[in-house]
């Protein structure tokens, strides 16, 4: 039986690209095999705010074991505490929260905001600190937004949202309790293959989207972008894992939704089974005009198995 604890585990923090809203369609596409198998073992080696993670790991208490990864420091130490040290993390967001009510105008907040910001872009802060600050500044800043410069330096600007809600304890405690048996890296995706044995493995793969132009910023979670050299060597990634006998679902942006000719994932995944699926996501101006938006589910297994 699920604890009423583990029923309210959900993702900490707003992510670029966050798969909220693609749960049910995924969950309609994953192997069969999940729900029988007695040792099962999750990898996720793109895991942004986690937002299927934390569904899994409810969904499937028979997950044996989890791997999660992430290339971003700041992401790595913020699930590090929330495992580790969620009292600490509670205490230090709280005292934030009541700072920042106290602060009535919206002057004042935004100082507080930049400060706080500067103290966390001195990049001198310990854990705790340091994902207290990147928690505080994902509910206060414009659009609960990640962004850094060339730097590193976080660069997002004020949020003027009214009563954020900074310290979410709740969510905090019952994700630190589902991340117990989660092994967290961070590093490139390809490290998480060392981390598999000679036990079927699932394999959910959310990487950044292809940039729909040279000038798009969609991608700018960390410094660097995933372009097609990028999208080619996760596919080669993806065969790998199909050779070593284990499944994957990998969700990727429709480039269809901005231009029907465009063939680039239909052909780069030729070999494996690709599905267009119905995201509420909206991209930009452009498509949202069109109304939907579709999301790519590629996996290497038929759908008569799921
Ligand atoms: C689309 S987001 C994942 C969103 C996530 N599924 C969620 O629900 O929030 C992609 C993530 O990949 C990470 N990333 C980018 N390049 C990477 C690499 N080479 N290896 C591992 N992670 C990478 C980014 O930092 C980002 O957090």
């Amino acid at each position: 039986m699920q604890s009423i604890s583990q029923r309210n585990a959900k993702p900490f923090l707003k992510w670029a690209g966050g798969k909220a809203q693609l749960i049910n369609p995924i969950s309609e596409s994953l192997p069969k095999h999940l729900y029988s198998s007695k040792n099962l073992i999750y990898i996720e080696p793109f895991i942004g705010s986690g937002a299927l993670l934390f569904w899994f790991l409810r969904t499937f208490p028979n997950t044996q074991k989890a791997i999660i990864n992430d290339i971003n420091p700041d992401l790595y130490k913020a699930y590090c505490v929330i495992k580790g040290e969620p009292e600490n993390l509670i205490k230090d967001l709280s005292l934030l929260q009541t700072r920042y009510y106290s602060l009535k105008n919206e002057e004042e907040r935004k100082d507080f905001f930049l400060t706080k910001r500067e103290e966390f872009n001195t990049r001198k802060l310990d854990s705790l600190k340091n994902s207290a600050l990147l928690i505080f500044m994902n509910r206060t800043c414009y659009n609960g937004l990640y962004r850094v410069n060339s730097k590193g330096l976080f660069n997002v600007p004020f949020g003027k949202y009214k009563n954020p809600k900074i310290c979410d304890a709740d969510t905090i405690r019952c994700d630190s309790q589902l991340l117990q048996k989660v092994t967290i890296l961070n590093g490139d995706y390809s490290e998480t293959l060392n981390y598999i044995d000679s036990k079927k493995t699932f394999f959910y793969f959310d990487p950044p989207y292809k940039p729909i132009s040279k000038s798009s910023s969609f991608n700018a979670y960390a410094a660097d972008i995933f372009d097609d050299k990028e999208q080619e060597r996760l596919k080669d990634f993806c065969k790998k894992i199909d050779s070593l006998g284990h499944s994957f679902l990998l969700s990727n942006s429709d480039l269809k939704n901005h231009d029907s000719e465009n063939e680039y994932f239909d052909n780069l995944y030729k070999e494996f089974n690709i599905k267009r699926v119905k995201a509420r996501r909206s991209i930009n101006s452009n498509s949202t005009k069109r109304g939907e938006i579709f999301e790519l589910l590629i996996s290497n297994y038929s759908s008569e198995t799921i």
